[in-house]
């Protein structure tokens, strides 16, 4: 037997643990595993295909990143192939890749990779391609897993960021408003807004009204504390408004391969707050840091039980599946159902109510 392990879309911390368990389970049961390099790329390029073997994966359980390399770009069914007068075209090259793997001798392929890239592995094992999923997002928002590896991670490090700008908040009497990652999904700013004791909370899943932040905001300047931490889920958005783009998604890249970034709410509604309640307000994008460093305890254990229930699937040729979480055990759903739905915040859910019987507020009412 032999098998490829690849990382698509963004990174998320616990990438290198799975493959880590990828390659000990299946070098244990006499496989040879070999690693595409970011994403499907690996396959069209010279030494873009590398054997993996006990010695390569030895001490990287608790690396961020990953060793093999992503993109988020190289969409087989969508590649951007430049013209010669510079403008981009997209191209399907779905059944090059499934072509490649054949010539490869490659027996399955073990995609480890967030909605798009399972999207992605979702379409290619349609085409005849042997896949195993393996789901990872610090987003969380993939409905068939109870939770991704990254997520915990990822909510870890926000909150330590939140809890430093309390004190400075409250050193000068600021606002403090905070952007966090999550793309619509509001899971990242709900958890670690909450954590972080956040004033509001601000998530795609519950517009917001402007008139209510700015209420609750000079609340807290007439009852004493005289400064506000705002948490903004980069999705968020008001009653009646759209969410914020880094760019348009009908300019730059993100008309060119289909994906628009989000961003920039924080600063906005830093201006909008500033303007309205007179409160000297600052905002802060958090960013890549929620993606980047070690993975904790909790993320390690996730992605080593999901690489190794991935090899546990292609041993018993469970394939076009994936590896999802739904306690107590690590169990398989098929790729295309996996793929169907994301998984955004319940809005009366258990952790909303929470944050509301204490205090929060997510600018609705
Ligand atoms: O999906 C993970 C994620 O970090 C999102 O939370 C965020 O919107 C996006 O990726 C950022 O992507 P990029 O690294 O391409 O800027």
């Amino acid at each position: 037997m032999k098998i490829a392990i690849n990382t698509g879309g963004g990174d998320a911390p616990g990438l290198n643990a799975v493959i880590r368990a990828v390659v000990l389970s299946a070098t244990k049961l006499g496989w040879e595993v070999c690693g595409i390099r970011r994403g499907y790329q690996g396959l069209f390029e010279e030494d873009g295909v590398v054997a993996l073997t006990r010695d390569s994966v030895r001490g990287i359980t608790h690396l961020g990143g990953t060793i093999l390399g992503t993109t988020n770009r190289g969409n087989p069914l969508s590649w951007p192939v430049e013209r010669e007068d510079g403008t981009v075209e997209l191209q399907d090259r779905s059944e090059e890749v499934v072509e490649e793997f054949r010539r490869r001798e490659i027996d399955a392929l073990i995609a480890i990779g967030g909605d798009g890239s399972l999207q992605i592995a979702s379409a290619l094992s349609e085409k005849g391609l042997p896949v195993v999923g393996v789901p990872k997002t610090i987003d969380n928002d993939l409905a068939a897993t109870q939770v991704t590896f990254g997520f915990h991670t990822a909510v870890a490090t926000a909150t330590e960021a939140i809890g430093r700008l309390h004190s400075t908040a409250e050193a000068h009497s600021r606002v403090m408003v905070v952007e966090l990652m999550g793309r619509t999904a509001g899971w990242i700013a709900l958890y670690a807004g909450v954590a972080a004791t956040a004033d509001i909370i601000l998530i795609p899943e519950i517009p917001y009204h402007l008139d209510a932040l700015c209420a609750k905001i000079n609340e807290r300047y007439e009852r004493g504390p005289g400064f506000a931490i705002v948490v903004a889920g980069e999705g968020a958005l008001e009653v009646g408004g759209s969410p914020t783009f880094q760019e348009s998604p009908q300019t730059g890249e993100s008309a060119r391969l289909g994906r628009a970034r989000l961003g920039g709410i924080a600063e906005k509604l830093a201006r909008q707050i500033e303007e309205r309640t007179g409160h000297e307000t600052r905002s802060l994008v958090l960013g890549h840091l929620q993606r980047g460093g070690e993975p904790i305890a909790y993320d390690r254990l996730l992605a080593l039980r999901f690489g190794s229930a991935a090899v546990e699937l292609v041993r018993d040729g469970r394939l076009g599946c994936m590896v999802a979480l739904r306690p107590p055990e690590v169990l398989a759903v098929p790729l295309k159902e996996a793929v169907a739905k994301l998984k955004l915040v319940p809005t009366d859910g258990d952790l909303v109510r929470t944050a509301r019987n204490i205090g929060v507020s997510f600018g609705d009412e």
